[in-house]
């Protein structure tokens, strides 16, 4: 068997594989890291054949979904999963089998309602459910720590005290540990009685994740986060430095159009000289009239560089070829004191 835990911040994904068959399952990917899954794959041969969220993720940026798309393979979760892009949904006492290994399915909700365990021979894959030293928070959407308090002491605890545990989130980098580790030392499950450990969990006062509302939405949905947004359009379109663009400005390069698609009242704050005004959200409808040339180039800046991605990359899929977009924006021209002009437009 292989096993591979791939740690993102204090995130953890795991790939487990068949050496016989070389199918493998990856479980809990987070979107950043969809490069390194499928080298790690294929640095050990391992095909991987199914992808599973152990639970809804509240707090990062699942890339199961992604990765079904890429690879034409199944995305497994819990049948409490409200997730439209899940193939295969699972319950307590299945199994999958990954060639011929049997991660076996344990519902185990209570972080969230569709949370799951997952059991693959002397080791438990316990998703968010318990933690090393701790245990997932129930204060988040459908969260429940009365259902909790059931999935770990009348569940889990109860199964071989030797098996190793390996969380979903592990932010003090302990890597793994076992059941009977967690039963003598986490301060969690030192409660064993019901009503003070849903009074504990009640009152631990966390701060909201980050990034809760996208990680949910997109999760929930299979839309895409921002940065995806970002990834796919940077991808589609060439960049200029905002030394390159000062000295052609300079020189009054014959044929470059300049476009900002910041707002008018940014615009007549301070442009780049010569800048033409078209903000992002009248672009579509009205770059006929405004960029009648379609194969002439187009620098197309805004405040902060991400704006002015998109808008590019738009401008690409509408036809025009030589649609660019400057690595920098206009906050970091000023501040790098490089020419600018206030007032109408030329
Ligand atoms: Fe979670």
């Amino acid at each position: 068997m292989i096993f591979e835990q791939v740690a993102t911040g204090g995130c953890q994904s795991y790939l487990v594989g068949c050496d016989e068959t070389c199918a493998a399952a990856l479980i809990d990917p987070e979107i950043t890291q969809i490069d390194r899954y499928l080298a790690l794959a294929n640095k050990h041969g391992m095909r991987i054949r199914f992808l599973i969220d152990t639970h809804t993720h509240a707090d990062h940026f699942s890339a199961t979904q992604e990765l079904a798309r890429r690879l034409e393979v199944p995305v497994i979760m819990h049948r409490q999963s409200r997730a439209p892009f899940v193939d295969m949904r699972v319950d307590d006492g299945e199994m999958v089998l990954v060639g011929d290994l049997r991660l076996r399915v344990l519902y185990t909700p209570g972080h969230t309602r569709d949370s799951m365990c997952l059991q693959l021979a002397d080791r438990l894959l316990t998703g968010d459910t318990l933690l090393i030293g701790g245990t997932g928070r129930t204060d988040l959407p459908t969260g429940d720590a009365s259902a909790l308090y059931d999935s770990l002491f009348n569940r889990i605890l109860k199964l071989d005290p030797k098996l190793l545990v390996y969380p979903a989130h592990d932010y003090r980098k302990q890597g793994h540990s076992t059941l009977e580790r967690e039963l003598a030392s986490n301060p969690r499950l030192q409660k064993s009685d019901r009503t003070a450990f849903v009074e504990m969990m009640g009152n631990l006062n966390l701060n909201m994740p980050t990034h809760l509302t996208e990680a949910l939405r997109t999760n929930m949905s299979g839309g895409k986060t921002v940065a995806q947004l970002l990834g796919e359009a940077a991808s589609k379109v060439s960049f200029m430095s905002m030394e390159e663009l000062k000295s052609r400005v300079a020189s009054d390069e014959p044929g470059l159009l300049v476009l900002d698609v910041r707002e008018r009242e940014a615009y007549l704050e301070g442009h780049i000289p010569g800048a033409k005004l078209l903000p992002r959200g009248q672009l579509e409808l009205r770059v006929n009239q405004e960029l009648p040339d379609p194969t002439r180039r187009v620098l197309v800046y805004c405040d902060l560089g991400k704006v002015s991605t998109l808008a590019a990359a738009t401008l690409r899929e509408m036809g025009y070829a030589r649609a660019v977009a400057l690595d920098g924006g206009m906050v970091a021209w000023s501040e790098a004191g490089y020419p600018e002009k206030a007032g109408t437009e030329p």
